[in-house]
Order: structure tokens, then C-alpha cells, then sequence
């Protein structure tokens, strides 16, 4: 039986230079899809999945994360006195319990193995999910519960996919396959952004995945890799050579909220999912020639 997975990691310590000037001052995790911020959707997929703890890697400018997951006293307080409690307890609700999270810091952004490694003393020796906040998800269940449950039949270290075109295939990470175990497979190798027209399928990583405590090792004494950066993907890697690697596809949709389109789309997709707006949407939509 597979060790439970209880934490999640969330990095949010990089610099979002594709968002800029956006995100000269604001974290880009807290850019606004419809009406919540791009982490407050990962935080969400990761509690629905049965995590009991959320670790936040952070860095320089990224205290707003810290405050927008905090009980906000004077907000609370002037809502119920103008009898907004609905929206009160909604943001009750949705803050997460006390010592369900944790902010540790990555103190200079060398890449994203980095930030996994800096939240190696919280996770300690157990199992933990990474979730990349800037791919939202749209899916029922959730990507990380998808994933839970394909964890719980065949363990190991279990990363999401999705399908892509051969002609994108270049911008991503990429897995190779094997043979199918339940509802999931063998993923045989990896590689990040391969040159057009040599990926090992269309089967992209998608920002989620279950790892096994050795990879903090691995990390520990990983050199830098594609553009000066400690990579997961690296370490993931070097991990494959003693552990098992199980792909989930994920059933829903991946929107890349680094990039500008990613998260102009998310915002068009999600308010064609909520209540408030989705008429108002729809019609601009039909309108436009
Ligand atoms: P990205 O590479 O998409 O984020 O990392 P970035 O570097 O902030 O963005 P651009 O490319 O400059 O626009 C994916 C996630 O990993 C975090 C980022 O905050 C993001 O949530 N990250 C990345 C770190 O926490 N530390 C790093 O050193 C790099």
C-alpha cells in the first residue's frame, strides 16, 4: 500500500517575466482569472484532493500570496456589519484552517528543482504533490484528485499529461510511454522542449505531479541544467533510474497561465462557467465578426 500523500508544494517564487510590466510589482500567481487569483485554483484543486497541507515556495515580492491566504480581520468584520455575510462566510470557507500552510522561501529563483528542494524540511520523508500554479485546470474531479486515485492502485511517482500537436509538441516537456498499469502507464523517459519533430509522443507534462522523498536527495546535488536553472525535470530523470514513473492523462482542460494566451483563454473558458457572467460573455462572443 502506497504511502499517503498529505502535502502539496506550491512554487511561486519566479519572476513571471513573460507578464511584465504586469508583474513588476504583483506576483503573477496572483493574477486574476474571472474572479480569483491564478493560485487560489491550485490551492482549491489540492485541498479537494485530500491534502492536508499546502507549502508555498516564495521570494522576493510575493508577500501579497501570504496575506490573500490569511484571515482578513477588517474585511470580515466591515462584510457582516453591511450584512454581506454570504460573501463573508464564502471567504471563510474558502481561507485555508490553521497550520494547513506553510511560506518558505527560495531566496534567489535558480530554477524550478530549486524551489521543490527549498521546501525539503517541511515535507520531510513522505510523499508530496508539486502543483505549478500557473496552469490552471479545468476538470471534474480535479487534476490532482484524478491523479490521487491513480496513485492509490499502483504508487510510485505519478506525473500528469496531456495530449498536445505534433507542431507544439517543441514548447513543452514531453513523455515517453510503456506498457498501460490500471489507469495509468509506464512513462519510460522525458524531455524537455524537443526539437521539432523528434518528441517521443504528444503526451505533454502539465504542471502536477506525486513525488517519492529520494528526489529532495537527488536535488540536493543537482547542477544546473537548460538555461542556467536547477530543473525538476532533471532530477525526475535521475529518479527514473531507481523508481517507478506512472503517467495519469489528465480528462479536462490545462490553460498556461504564464503565457499571455493561456491566460487570456482561461479567462474567456472560466467565465463561460460562471454564473455572474457567462451570459454577458457568451453574447460578446457571438458578436464579434
Ligand atoms: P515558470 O518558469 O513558468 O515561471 O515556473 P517564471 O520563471 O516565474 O516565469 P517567466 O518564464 O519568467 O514568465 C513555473 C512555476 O515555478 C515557479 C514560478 O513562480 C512558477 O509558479 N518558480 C520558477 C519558482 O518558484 N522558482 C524558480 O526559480 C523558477
Amino acid at each position: 500500500m502506497a504511502l499517503p500523500v498529505r502535502k502539496a508544494v506550491v512554487p511561486v517564487a519566479g519572476l513571471g517575466t513573460r507578464f511584465l510590466p504586469a508583474t513588476k510589482a504583483l506576483p503573477k500567481e496572483m493574477l486574476t482569472v474571472v474572479d480569483r487569483p491564478v493560485v487560489q485554483y491550485c490551492v482549491d484543486e489540492a485541498f479537494e484532493a485530500g491534502i492536508e497541507h499546502v507549502i508555498f515556495v516564495t521570494g522576493r515580492g510575493k508577500g501579497l500570496i501570504e496575506d490573500h491566504f490569511d484571515y482578513q480581520f477588517e474585511l470580515d468584520a466591515t462584510l457582516r456589519e453591511r450584512g454581506k455575510t454570504a460573501a463573508a462566510e464564502q471567504l471563510d470557507a474558502e481561507t485555508p484552517g490553521a497550520g494547513q500552510v506553510s511560506f518558505t522561501r527560495q531566496q534567489k529563483p535558480l530554477g524550478l528543482g530549486h524551489a521543490v528542494w527549498c521546501a525539503r524540511d517541511i515535507v520531510g520523508n513522505e510523499p508530496f504533490a508539486v502543483l505549478l500554479p500557473d496552469m490552471v485546470m479545468d476538470g471534474e474531479p480535479g487534476c490532482l484528485k484524478q491523479m490521487m486515485d491513480a496513485y492509490n492502485e499502483v504508487g510510485g511517482n505519478i506525473i500528469s499529461v496531456q495530449e498536445t500537436t505534433p507542431d507544439l509538441a517543441h514548447k513543452y516537456g514531453i513523455v515517453a510511454t510503456g506498457a498501460e498499469k490500471g489507469p495509468a502507464f509506464e512513462i519510460t523517459g522525458m524531455v524537455e522542449k524537443p526539437e521539432p519533430g523528434t518528441a517521443p509522443s504528444n503526451l505533454y507534462i502539465n504542471g502536477r505531479y506525486i513525488l517519492q522523498p529520494k528526489v529532495m536527495e537527488i536535488l540536493s546535488t543537482q547542477a544546473a541544467g537548460a538555461g542556467g536553472e536547477i530543473q525538476l525535470t532533471d532530477a525526475m530523470l535521475n529518479l527514473m533510474e531507481s523508481e517507478p514513473f506512472y503517467g495519469v492523462s489528465f480528462d479536462g482542460r490545462t490553460f498556461d497561465c504564464g503565457s499571455k494566451f493561456g491566460f487570456l483563454e482561461a479567462n474567456i473558458m472560466l467565465a463561460l462557467k460562471n454564473d455572474d457572467v457567462r451570459d454577458e460573455v457568451r453574447d460578446l462572443l457571438k458578436s464579434l465578426p
